[in-house]
């Protein structure tokens, strides 16, 4: 398994591969709206604003975990959020996405991020040292239909300590029907 950063060209076989692994796992119109999502972060999104890391195998894409910027309005600290990730379906349950988010959690933070947040299963986000969140810890961008499901972890050692909104999301995830 090889862990990469360089999606660019290859943003319609990521799409692709999320849209399959989404319609397996939660049918196929769930499957269309990520795989749209994700052409739309990889095509649209501000370099500075983007981290994608993909895992590969003989060539092939067979997972990818994307993270874009959080703005805190009164508040200076760098904060990614993961969404979406997704292992291809026939590699599931094989340890790859918790390799591949230490991998990229390691990465966000050399790179000088500070908190990393996302919207998933704590049972499976947990693992990787996403913990339970507040909106008094960290407001969401948009209403949260699921706020059990709100996670974050600060990546530098320091307390996660309250950010201070009004917070935006980048374009492609200011829809309500992805919260
Ligand atoms: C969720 C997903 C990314 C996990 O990747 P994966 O490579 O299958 O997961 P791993 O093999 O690294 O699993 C690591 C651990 O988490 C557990 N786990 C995996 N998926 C889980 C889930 N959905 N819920 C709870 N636990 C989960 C595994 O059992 C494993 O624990 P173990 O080692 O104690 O058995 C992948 O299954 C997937 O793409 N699913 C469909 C799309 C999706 O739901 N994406 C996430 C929402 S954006």
């Amino acid at each position: 398994m090889e862990f990469s950063t360089e999606f660019k060209g290859r943003e319609e076989e990521i799409a692709d591969m999320f849209a399959a692994t989404f319609t397996d796992s939660e049918g196929a119109e769930e499957g269309t709206l990520i795989g749209g999502l994700v052409r739309e972060l990889l095509i649209g999104t501000p370099d500075a604003d983007l981290h994608v890391f993909i895992a590969r195998s003989d060539g092939a894409i067979v997972g990818a975990a994307i993270f874009s910027r959080l703005r805190y309005a009164g508040d200076a600290r760098s904060v990614f959020i993961l969404s979406p990730m997704a292992v291809a379906t026939g590699r599931q349950g094989a340890g790859i996405g918790r390799d591949l988010l230490r991998h990229a959690l390691g990465a966000l933070r050399d790179a000088g991020v500070e908190i990393a947040v996302t919207y998933g299963d704590p049972a499976f986000y947990g693992q990787v040292g996403f913990r339970p969140m507040t909106e008094e810890i960290a407001p969401a961008p948009l209403p949260l239909t699921h706020p059990e499901g709100w996670i974050g972890q600060s990546l530098t050692g320091a307390e996660l300590t309250p950010l201070r909104g009004p917070c935006t999301c980048v374009t492609a995830l200011d829809k309500p029907a992805l919260w």
